[in-house]
């Protein structure tokens, strides 16, 4: 459950919030004025403020300055009808989460303080390396026995004691992420922000006014000046991630400022110092991005300063067995039920299978069986069958597995040659190339011609092949 508090002198507000936020995840406190809501915070501890600007007595500003010299995270966000850009510019400066307009609309609001409250929790995601590693019962922490991730934290513990850019580098499901989210947190930058960014994720007109934000009037549609991330979290931690999908326009501007530490928002001219720890993160090959020239060489090395790679899971297999008890244990915490046990058949096979999608795979495999699990101990039919090698689709080609898997040729083949082991009698080569040509004919409506074109093969060694695999018979091909 979250606990917000709202401080607003107006009763009208108290009532609808109090009808809006009744439900059992909300824990809502009033407060009627800003002197009265100082008292409150030390005691309540709340996840987040939401506080009008205008009150009686102290106001909404001043308020948040004080609350700032007791909790300098508390996330607050203000609330005003008479918006002037000069008040959001100095709620921002003193680290306002956000600034709304009155009067909003119940969905909006809703929605604004789910996603405030989320990013508060993952703010407060304590994350822990080695020491707490030992412990039994750990707080939600980074997993890892083997060679590889002993280097990684060791790695953790020395970024956090400098300012360096740290570059995370590992594929989808390593726990890039987490690994950021470590620095930070051991890091002398914790009191201050940690931003995240998904450079993917923001198309690239807004990924501009994003970061550097935009003045009134910059573009249309731009009716409040707006501060961008990088403004946002001067002194603190920028997460970039997903740098490796960043459009070559903003590599040039995101390249400026790490090179000048100044910026302008959009539609202004005067520059902006910001003091910032950057740490990027990519799935991407990012010297093979260079190498193609889709990625700024000069941006690379400006990343690229300490490296941070995380090896797939399938090559620290010694973790797997660590992992899986973290949460069979995670998960039973976060259920208040008993742990349940696994049986050494599941122990073995997900210990053999190849996680495409690494550790979230695992996460989610392991999520997932507690569901289906019927009595104490989770059994090899809980599993999924790509784990197992049970799963065959109608064509007798495994399907694919889930996020970050099979969606490339090396995971497919992966997943091909996973399945092909368990028949040791298996052609694996032939078989695949029957299943290959069938596909191929089917989908041409049995035109040899397109078919081999698709296969990349002449029609004289399509033909043969029809033939060997007597596919004629099934196909009734012409
Ligand atoms: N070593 C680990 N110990 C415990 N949990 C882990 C570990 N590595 C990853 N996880 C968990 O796996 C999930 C995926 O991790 P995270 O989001 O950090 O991956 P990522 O590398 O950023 O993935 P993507 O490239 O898809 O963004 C998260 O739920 C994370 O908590
Ligand atoms: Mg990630």
């Amino acid at each position: 459950m979250s606990k917000l508090l709202l401080i607003d002198d107006e009763t009208d507000v108290q009532y609808s919030f109090q009808r809006i936020f009744d439900s059992p995840e909300i824990e809502l406190t009033t407060a009627s004025s800003g002197e009265e809501g100082l008292k409150i915070i030390p005691k309540l501890k709340p996840d987040l403020v939401m506080m009008d600007v205008r009150m009686g007595g102290i106001t909404g500003l001043e308020t948040l300055r004080r609350i700032r010299q007791i909790d300098s995270k508390l996330l607050v966000i203000l609330m005003t009808a008479y918006g002037t850009t000069q008040t959001a510019i100095e709620a921002m400066k003193l680290g306002a989460y956000d600034y709304l307009l009155k009067p909003f609309d119940v969905p909006k609001l809703k929605e604004i303080v789910a996603n405030a409250l989320k990013a508060g929790r993952d703010m407060k995601q304590v994350v822990s390396y080695q020491p707490l590693l030992e412990k039994e019962d750990y707080e939600l922490g980074i997993v890892g026995r083997s060679e590889p991730m002993q280097q990684v934290f060791k790695l953790i513990g020395q970024l956090a004691a400098s300012d360096a850019t740290a570059l995370i580098t590992g594929e989808s499901g390593t726990g890039k992420e987490l690994v950021a989210r470590a620095i930070y947190h051991h890091s002398n930058r914790a009191q201050q922000p940690f931003l995240a960014v998904n450079c993917a994720a923001i198309p690239e007109q807004l990924l501009e006014s994003e970061l550097f934000g935009h003045e009134r009037g910059a573009f249309t549609g731009a009716t409040l000046q707006r501060i961008g991330k990088f403004e946002q979290c001067h002194m603190g931690t920028l997460f970039l991630d997903e740098i490796g999908d960043m459009t070559p326009a903003t590599q040039t501007k995101i390249l400026r400022v790490l090179q000048s530490g100044t910026f302008e928002r959009v539609g202004g001219n005067t520059p902006l110092k910001v003091d910032m720890r950057i740490i990027a993160a990519t799935n991407k090959a990012l010297e093979q991005a260079v190498a193609a020239r889709q990625f700024r060489e000069d941006l690379f090395y400006r990343l690229n300063v300490v490296r941070v790679h995380i090896p797939p899971l399938r090559e620290r297999r010694e973790d797997i067995r660590l992992l899986v008890n973290y949460f069979l244990k995670k998960f039973a915490r976060d259920q208040q039920r008993s742990p349940k046990s696994i049986t050494s058949g599941v122990s073995k096979a997900l210990e053999q299978y190849h996680w495409p999608g690494n550790v979230r795979e695992l996460e989610n495999v392991i999520r997932r069986a507690l569901v289906v699990a019927k009595g104490d101990g989770i059994l090899i039919t809980d599993l999924p069958g790509e784990v197992t090698g049970q799963s065959t689709s109608i064509s007798g080609v495994p399907v694919a597995a889930g996020e970050g898997g099979g969606s490339d040729l090396a995971g497919l083949a992966r997943q091909l040659f996973q399945w092909a082991r368990r028949d040791p009698k298996l052609k694996v080569i032939p078989a695949v190339e029957r299943e290959l040509v069938i596909q191929a004919l089917k989908e041409t409506n049995g035109n040899q011609v397109h078919a081999a074109k698709l296969l990349g093969i002449t029609r004289a060694t399509l033909r043969k092949r029809v033939e060997k695999f007597g596919i004629q018979r099934e196909l009734s091909i012409k």
